[in-house]
């Protein structure tokens, strides 16, 4: 069993790149997947959940050629793809079960694909996968007319046999990317406009990039529509760093004293920032520098220095921008002065753990003073955790924001269990301890 190991940490200096992209990494294999012709993605993340749809691809049949690109920085995690689009129509069955892994945007996604298939696939995955909900994509591709069968309450397995669709206008109960997603893959299958219409506004990549591969995409407000039948362009993109795994590097500086690190290439698409209006809120020092557009996303350079932070109360479509976040931000709000309340979540309970069981069990055996809630959590924040011994619960982002933790606590902090950062930042740990000098 692999563990990470972090003592009370001197001041971090210098400057990191983030792993790639994982949404963008997913997206770009789908849609170079349908696309027609020859498509070309540089800095892809080269971690499990992003490799399972490379797989997942493989098996219905399209051709990918990969290579580990060497950068200046050893960046383990990036590769270079070269993906054999065939259109709309190109896939095929593919032999036996897709295995999504710990991957829950791999099943998602490839529903909306699978919906539009004259075939029947099955896609499965591990025991935290086979747990999440499923009902809230099966319902509106059942309503486009696939046909979905699943295990008991909704969960995975999928059995998937696609047909004919037709173009929905759904309201989606939950503010969902990956839902969104799935419906708008599936709408390109229909004639017509599909639209969904979010409670608040999730991630948007999907949308940026269909319309940069040429689909027609109109967003009003919260409702996001896609004309079906268009020809996909091959892709030719650079995924920018990933916001999500930068967010432990920001809490990470923010917390311990005299920090100064420099977090190059990051996306900053707002819709996924809102930890660091949070943070600002809480009196972080964040600044964004050389802001630019990168296939079609916004980066930037995130510089952060450590500052004492408070507590503070959010809720809102802030939840919904910072929902991965969400781990990280809990151990930013332990050591901030004062309580922290984050209400409007309970999303969190239905992530790889349940994010607000799982976060706060671990941030009391380091002495923290936490309340549950059915949507949320309160925290009281304190100067110096307790160093203990930390279970991951199989959730990436609870390790690694929990070794971001031990770095404020008063002895060496043991994570146990932290193969499973490997879905989202291998390389991790080495990327932090590399900021201590
Ligand atoms: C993702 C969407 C979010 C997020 C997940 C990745 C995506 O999930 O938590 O890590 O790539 O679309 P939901 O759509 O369930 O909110």
């Amino acid at each position: 069993m692999s563990r990470i190991e972090v003592g009370y940490s001197p001041p971090l200096h210098g400057e990191v790149s983030p792993p790639p992209d994982k949404s963008i990494s997913h997206r770009a294999m789908i849609l170079a997947g349908i696309a027609d012709g020859r498509s070309h993605i540089r800095n892809f993340l080269n971690a499990d959940d992003p490799l399972r749809t490379v797989e997942a691809f493989r098996q219905m049949g399209i051709g990918i050629e990969e290579s580990k690109t060497q950068d200046s920085i050893p960046r383990t995690q990036s590769r270079e793809l070269i993906v054999h689009g065939r259109g709309l129509k190109g896939l095929r069955e593919p032999e036996g079960v897709i295995d999504c892994g710990n991957s829950g945007t791999t099943m998602r996604l490839l529903s909306g694909v699978l919906a539009g298939q004259p075939f029947t696939a099955t896609l499965t995955g591990d025991a935290s996968l086979r747990k999440r909900p499923m009902q809230r994509i099966i319902r509106p591709l059942t309503e486009m007319g696939a046909i979905m069968e699943s295990g008991p309450e909704g969960r995975p397995p999928l059995r998937i046999t696609g047909g004919d669709l037709r173009p929905i206008s759904y309201r989606s109960p939950v503010a969902s990317a990956q839902v969104k997603s799935a419906i708008l893959l599936a709408g390109l299958y229909c004639d017509g406009v599909t639209s969904v219409i979010e409670p608040e506004r999730s991630r948007d990549h999907t949308e940026r990039m269909l319309g940069s591969a040429g689909v027609d995409v109109r967003i009003k407000g919260l409702e996001v529509a896609v004309r079906g039948k268009a020809e996909i362009r091959p892709l030719d993109m650079t995924i920018p760093g990933d916001f999500s795994s930068a967010a432990f590097f920001i809490v990470a500086a923010s917390i311990v004293h005299g920090s100064e690190i420099l977090i190059k290439d990051t996306g900053v698409n707002p819709t996924r920032t809102g930890l660091i209006d949070i943070m600002a809120q809480m009196g972080a020092r964040i600044e964004l520098r050389d802001v630019r557009v990168v296939s079609g996303e916004p980066v930037a350079d995130i510089y952060v220095r450590h500052s004492e932070l408070k507590g503070v109360t959010v809720g809102g479509d802030l939840v919904v921008r910072a929902i991965d976040e969400f781990p990280v931000l809990c151990v930013a709000a332990a050591i901030a002065d004062g309580v922290t309340k984050i209400t409007g979540a309970s999303e969190l309970r239905v992530k790889e753990s349940d994010r607000i069981a799982t976060i706060a069990s671990e941030l009391r055996r380091m002495g923290v003073r936490v309340e549950e809630l059915e949507d949320g959590i309160i925290i009281e924040g304190r100067r110096r955790l307790r160093a203990s011994i930390i279970h991951s619960h199989g959730d990436h982002r609870v390790a690694m924001a929990m070794a971001v933790a031990g770095l404020r606590a008063d002895g060496v902090t043991t994570i146990e269990d932290t193969e499973c950062v490997n879905t989202s930042f291998p390389g991790f740990a080495e990327m932090l301890m590399g900021l201590i000098k």
